[in-house]
């Protein structure tokens, strides 16, 4: 099969498009041919050395934690071949979605619901389930309540906004003007530039604060907070500083490392059927150009997501 594999961490030139074996199955798992992975700030952050690279113990390694696809072989499982399927699996070990083939397990994936083309679902397992845990698991987001989405517009930021407005949230995100459009067509109810506004000058009483954000942008949104708020913060590298920022302001701080469930993604893929919950698709990407598509997340400026499609002729 074909995937994209580094044999050392480092920068986009270690991104290697080549032949690989197919996966072997264990107990539990399936074999899935694949239609597309999405690629999330954590793909480039592991192959350069951060992330989740500390998971890894052998290399060539090939990155991607989420997929679409269809059952090639279903092992001892209750699937059958040719069943669509979606998921984010064995995060944060590895688990090879930048291949034409995946072993997945079956606990962790979800039957596609026919309404849901397969390449926009091979983008939306981890950002949702992220928004997901995130709103509602950690932030135990109730109707009515007011929350802030720091980066509102990117993979998580934009779904999280549609999560809260169908949980009954007033949602305020912050973006580039640029995007604002954008966020109103989704729900959000009031826009932030966070380039030329002060966030603490536009909104306060929030009760959850989603920051996709971190460091300095995290912290400087804490005073928003009611007393009773929480902030749940998703990048992994500041959380440290927001959370003893937090503890000095006496503000509630989550951290959060999102988990594959394969029931919350039945859950979600509904919504998707239901036209409740749409993912923007910025670009998608044939697989071996899967360098260009982590150039352009690394920009930070990503709308929405990235998706790697794979060659069907295998
Ligand atoms: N802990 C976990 O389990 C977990 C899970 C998923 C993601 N994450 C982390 O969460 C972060 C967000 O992930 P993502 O997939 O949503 O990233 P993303 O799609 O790459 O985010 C891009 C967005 O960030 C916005 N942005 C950049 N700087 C901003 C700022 N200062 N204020 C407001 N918006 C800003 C950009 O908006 P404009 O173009 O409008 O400026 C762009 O739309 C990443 O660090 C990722 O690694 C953690």
């Amino acid at each position: 099969m074909k995937a994209i594999s580094i044999h050392q961490f480092g920068g986009l030139e270690e991104l290697t498009y080549s032949t690989q074996p197919k996966p072997q199955l264990n107990s539990g798992d399936v074999l899935v041919k694949t239609t597309a992975a999405g690629v999330n700030p954590i793909d480039w952050k592991t192959c350069s050395g951060g992330g989740a690279s500390g998971f890894i113990d052998e290399m060539p390694f090939i990155p991607g934690w989420e997929f679409s696809g269809v059952i090639a072989d279903a092992g001892d499982t209750d699937f059958e071949v040719g069943q669509a399927v979606f998921g984010m699996i064995r995060f944060p070990q590895p688990a090879g979605c930048y291949a034409e083939y995946i072993a997945a397990p079956a606990a962790q994936i979800s039957r596609l619901p026919d309404a849901v083309d397969l390449i926009t679902a091979g983008g939306f397992p981890t950002t949702s389930l992220t928004a997901w845990q995130a709103l509602f698991d950690k932030g135990a987001l109730k109707p009515g309540q007011k929350v802030l989405i720091l980066g509102a517009a990117g993979g998580v930021g934009h779904l999280a906004v549609q999560l809260a407005k169908w949980a009954g949230a007033h949602v305020t995100g912050t973006a580039s003007m640029h995007n604002h459009e954008f966020l109103a067509t989704l729900g959000c109810e009031h826009t932030i530039d966070y380039h030329s506004q002060n966030i603490t000058d536009h909104v306060s009483n929030i009760d959850l604060i989603i920051d996709c954000i971190g460091g300095e942008t995290a912290i400087e949104a804490l005073p928003c907070l009611t007393a009773d708020g929480a902030i749940v913060t998703l990048p992994s590298i500041t959380k440290d500083q927001v959370v003893a920022a937090g503890a000095a302001q006496r503000r509630r701080v989550e951290t959060i490392l999102c988990e594959p469930s394969a029931k919350q993604l039945s859950e979600i893929a509904q919504l998707v059927a239901d036209e409740q919950l749409q993912l923007h698709t910025t670009e998608t990407f044939p697989l071996d150009k899967a360098a260009e598509a982590f150039e352009l997340s690394q920009s930070g400026h990503v709308c929405g997501k990235l998706i790697l499609t794979m060659d069907s002729q295998n």
